[in-house]
């Protein structure tokens, strides 16, 4: 998935290195993690055990299922209770999403029927 929107990319943005968020785009959630480099991971939120939501627990650095105690890497593989199946991958491509200044451009140009100044 391609961060594609303006309002995608503050949100996105918001996530600050070696954080994670439970995060919607594009009519779905998401459990996104920003490593300290700034590289963006994402899986599905929905615990591969029972299909529990899991939620990222700040203090200690993993994603936490609280219904049967789950704990799962940034990155999604399990290292603790019952699951054993890592969470599902996620594709997130944030340096493609167009910034404002270059979506305004684009529609300048189509207002000016295609040509540039
Ligand atoms: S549903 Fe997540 S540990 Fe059971």
């Amino acid at each position: 998935m391609t961060v594609s929107s303006a309002w995608q990319k503050e949100i996105f943005s918001a996530i600050q290195p070696d954080e994670g968020k439970i995060v919607s785009a594009d009519g779905q959630r998401l459990a996104v993690y920003r490593d300290e480099k700034g590289r963006l991971q994402a899986v599905s939120p929905v615990c591969t055990h029972l299909g529990c939501m899991v939620e990222w627990n700040n203090a200690e650095k993993h994603w936490d299922c609280k219904c049967h105690g789950s704990l799962f890497k940034p990155d999604g593989e399990p290292f603790a209770g019952p699951a054993s199946e890592p969470l599902e991958r996620k594709i997130v491509d944030e340096e493609e999403a167009p910034d404002e200044s270059s979506r305004s451009q684009a529609a300048a140009q189509s207002r000016a029927g295609g040509r540039s100044s």
